[in-house]
């Protein structure tokens, strides 16, 4: 099934003011700061702003020696690679029930049920963005890494010396294990990408957390109908955007997956305690979760497009940086080309 019908809501409203610069002259709906201040340049709203007081100085520098403007002139190539430095936020999209947290708990209540009912079924239930094949893209992208070595199906011994030059001969081969790639499922619904990563033989640690409570319990339903080598598979309640992560977090996941989660939390209307749409800081929170130096992000959305897929997790100080993407089948819409469904992978620093 396509979150697409369901999740892709026109049309769509201006993201809160601070890193965002409104692609048409509407104002901004300012609901409060999510950037410093000194980096609040609203463009293109001709009207006074606070300048921080370096400011002056700072255009000087560039080459505006009198410079007391209040309003830099973005038209400048030299001012405008400054202030673009932090990309604008993309616009919200219109609030709906998927971004509602009794919509899934209706919902899994519902698949439970259907399943439970059954001990024959194999309806496991909705398969997130099956049309465009996303789950199998995203299994394709990951064994590539495995395959450069990048990502590890199984704890390994590693030669440390492979590749340096020639070793004197009689030295000791420095090695150390390393552990299989861990693997953390963010909304994980049904738990249907885990399950899928294990066929494809990932023996590494697997949690899939949710706020659904029913959604647990139908994944765990799932996982106890299979074999042994599944029932490692970990999945519990947690709120990823209102509660802190458990000692389960360790050192951080080698692979965070999100497929469809951060495209439901940007369809809620609610607000976090800084006046912000609560999307707007998910990309804080996820970031933690994933290893420092190497750890990836994976990402699956039906709402956004890869650039503003982009907008929303770099910049503004993220320590995730863009590094590849998932190919998809394209489309030509009124002269733009596209894709119905994006996946992107980023990296941390
Ligand atoms: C479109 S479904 C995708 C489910 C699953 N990832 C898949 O691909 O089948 C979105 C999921 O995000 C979960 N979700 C939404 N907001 C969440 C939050 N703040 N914390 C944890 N899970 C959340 C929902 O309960 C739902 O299971």
């Amino acid at each position: 099934m396509g979150l697409r019908h369901s999740l892709h809501v026109v049309p769509r409203v201006p993201s809160s003011g601070t890193r965002k610069a409104s692609r048409t002259s509407r104002s901004p709906v300012k609901i409060g700061p999510s950037i410093p201040p000194s980096l609040t340049i609203p463009i293109p709203i001709p009207v006074p702003v606070p300048i921080p007081e370096a400011l002056p100085g700072f255009l000087q520098f560039l080459g505006y020696p009198n410079s007391k403007a209040s309003i830099p002139d973005l038209s400048h190539p030299r001012t405008a690679a400054v202030f673009q430095m932090t990309p604008p936020l993309p616009e919200h999209l219109e609030p709906s029930e998927l971004g509602n947290k009794s919509y899934w708990d209706t919902a899994y209540t519902q698949e439970l049920a259907n399943y439970t009912s059954n001990t024959t079924t194999e309806d496991e239930g909705t398969i997130w963005f099956s049309d465009a094949g996303a789950e199998e893209r995203m299994l394709q992208f990951l064994e590539n890494l495995s395959d450069e070595g990048i990502l590890r199906k199984d704890d390994e011994e590693v030669d440390e010396t492979e590749g340096k030059q020639e070793e004197e001969e009689g030295e000791e081969k420095h090695e150390r294990s390393a552990k299989a790639t861990r693997f953390l499922d963010l909304g994980t619904g049904n738990g249907h990408l885990l399950f899928a990563l294990r066929e494809d033989e990932w023996n590494g640690e697997m949690l899939g957390v949710d706020y659904s409570a029913q959604s647990v319990k139908l994944a765990k339903e799932i996982c106890a109908r299979k074999d042994d080598s599944y029932h490692d598979i970990q999945f519990q309640e947690w709120d990823l955007l209102s509660s802190p992560p458990g000692s389960w977090l360790g050192s951080g996941f080698d692979v965070v997956l999100d497929k469809g989660t951060f495209d439901a939390i940007c369809l809620s209307q609610e607000t976090d305690a800084q006046g912000r749409r609560i999307c707007e800081g998910y990309r804080e929170k996820v970031e933690v979760l994933v290893k420092k130096k190497g750890g990836r992000f994976l990402i699956t959305s039906c709402n956004w497009t890869e650039e503003e897929l982009r907008g929303w997790f770099e910049g503004g100080g993220s320590e995730l940086v863009y590094e590849d993407k998932v190919k998809y089948p394209s489309f030509t819409f009124g002269g733009k080309t596209g894709s119905k469904v994006v996946t992107l992978c980023f990296k941390r620093g």
